[in-house]
């Protein structure tokens, strides 16, 4: 089923970028829908050579449309905007007026009285305005310090298929893996981010925010569905006004949540959920959580005492009252408090963060526990994937996790937020422009719970 049919652009040709022509286009081929487009020209107005340019431009759009099977129709009508564009859309029966706006907030700020505030005010029929300035993104250069290689820019939708849905973001969350991605460290991350220089132009992982549009294959979402989601697998490119992502990608977004709470959830809150799975979580009546305050640790906690466990939470001197809110039962300081020596054995020990050895973690195992590192240093990691396995040949376990983002854990969490079960904790909120100091904030690793991005 074509989720658009049919897609009016209106355009003023003194004005309108070619962009603008593009985004309308884009958006057809994902749609499938018939694009006309409409030059409104006001009465009076002679058009100079940039008009002509434009027109230029739109014939060879139409080319474009016909390799990508659209069917585009171009129109020029005289006389007042606003009411030559209302007219049409309501003979057209149009699913979406494509119209351009001042500002680079887009429809968000959209003048009072201009073109594109009065068409809204006036719409009669279903639709979405898209900004001519839609595509705003994030981009990522070299393998250095996300603020000097991060910047704001211009950037086209991104490309579509028919199993695709387009997302306009509202929210957005930053995740330790960025710095990883825009340094290209530990090595084996170049790997995924590129062997000399980040192959993903457009980074992040979580997006929330609605679905603009959904390619002909998607069943699950449509037009205006609330959604959020995991993009890791799919190219990145959460860090912009517009992100594709496959549907399996994405779920409804819990109901009782904000955007930002919601994206504050995909990454951190499967690889949590992963974790205590791989743990035997079912089965674990005490674990234990090293990096309980973080963006992965903060989850981890809550989600843990869904599963009935009791929860010994390891973290700062400054976030112990904030990992007890959250319902852990026992908490340690580790500035003061060692885990491995005070002779507690745990069924379940995560380490989401921190820098003990795996013969400290399997100290602190019941005889039959099992021991999941996330992360950590380097000698967490390196002590898991070389020791690991043989640790492992008895009862105990000890390994480590890659989290594979997929929907039926975004399901699972959005049930226990729905169901009241937990709550993503939020440290702090940064603009799309100053993603760059969210990606520093989070690499100097001293998050409470996720930090968001607002779009
Ligand atoms: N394996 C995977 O697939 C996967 C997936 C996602 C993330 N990760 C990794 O998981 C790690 C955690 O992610 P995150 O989002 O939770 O990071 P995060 O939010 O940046 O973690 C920050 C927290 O770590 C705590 N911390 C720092 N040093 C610590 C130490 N020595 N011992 C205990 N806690 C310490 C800090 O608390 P205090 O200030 O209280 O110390 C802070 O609250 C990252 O390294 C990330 O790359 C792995």
């Amino acid at each position: 089923m074509s989720p658009l049919g049919r897609i009016l652009c209106a355009v003023d040709l003194e004005k309108a970028s070619e962009r603008a022509f593009d985004r309308a286009l884009s958006l057809a081929v994902i749609g499938r829908a018939k694009l006309f487009v409409l030059h409104v020209v006001p009465k009076d107005v002679r058009y100079s050579s940039r008009a002509a340019e434009r027109l230029q431009y739109l014939t060879e759009l139409k080319e474009r449309a016909k390799t990508a099977g659209v069917e585009v129709r171009v129109e020029e009508q005289q006389g007042d905007p606003v009411r030559v564009i209302v007219l049409h859309a309501n003979a057209r029966k149009v699913d979406i007026v494509v119209l351009g706006s001042n500002g680079r907030r887009g429809w968000r700020r959209l003048k009072e009285g201009s073109v594109a505030e009065t068409v809204l005010r006036r719409a009669a029929w279903p639709v979405l305005i898209v900004p001519w300035d839609a595509g705003t993104g994030v981009l990522g250069e070299k393998q250095t310090r996300p603020s000097e290689v991060l910047h704001l820019e211009e950037v086209p939708l991104p490309n579509a298929g028919d199993g695709d849905v387009l997302v306009r973001v509202q929210a957005a969350s930053a995740n330790a893996g960025d710095s990883h991605l825009l340094r290209g460290t530990p090595l084996p991350f170049r790997l995924v981010a590129g062997l000399r220089k980040p192959k993903f132009k457009i980074i992040g992982n979580d997006i929330a925010g609605r679905v603009e549009a959904a390619g002909r294959n998607v069943t699950q979402f449509r037009p205006g569905d609330h959604v959020f989601g995991e993009l890791s697998r799919c190219g990145f490119g959460a860090y912009a006004e517009f992100a594709v992502a496959p549907e399996k990608a994405l779920a409804l977004k819990p109901a009782n949540l904000s955007f930002e709470e919601a994206a504050a959830i995909p990454t951190a809150g499967c690889t949590a959920l992963q974790g205590l799975r791989k743990g035997r979580i079912e089965q674990a009546r005490r674990v234990l959580i090293n990096g309980a305050s973080g963006g992965v640790g903060t989850f981890a906690v809550q989600i843990a005492k869904t599963f009935g466990s009791e929860v010994t939470a390891v973290c700062s001197t400054t976030n112990i009252d904030m990992v007890r809110s959250i319902g852990a039962d026992y908490v340690l300081d580790y500035t003061k408090d060692d885990f491995a020596a005070l002779g507690q054995r745990y069924d379940l020990i995560l380490a989401v963060n921190g820098d003990r050895s795996i013969w400290d973690y399997k100290r602190a195992l019941s005889a039959d526990g099992t021991y999941t590192m996330t992360a950590g240093t380097n000698r967490q990691l390196t002590d898991a994937l070389l020791f690991g396995p043989v640790l492992s040949m008895g009862r105990q376990k000890l390994g480590n996790l890659l989290m594979k983002p997929n929907q039926a854990d975004l399901l699972f969490l959005k049930e226990l937020c729905e169901a009241g079960k937990f709550r993503p904790m939020i440290d702090r909120r940064f603009p799309l422009s100053e993603v760059p100091a969210a990606v520093r904030y989070v690499e100097d690793g001293r998050a409470r719970g996720k930090v968001v991005i607002t779009v």
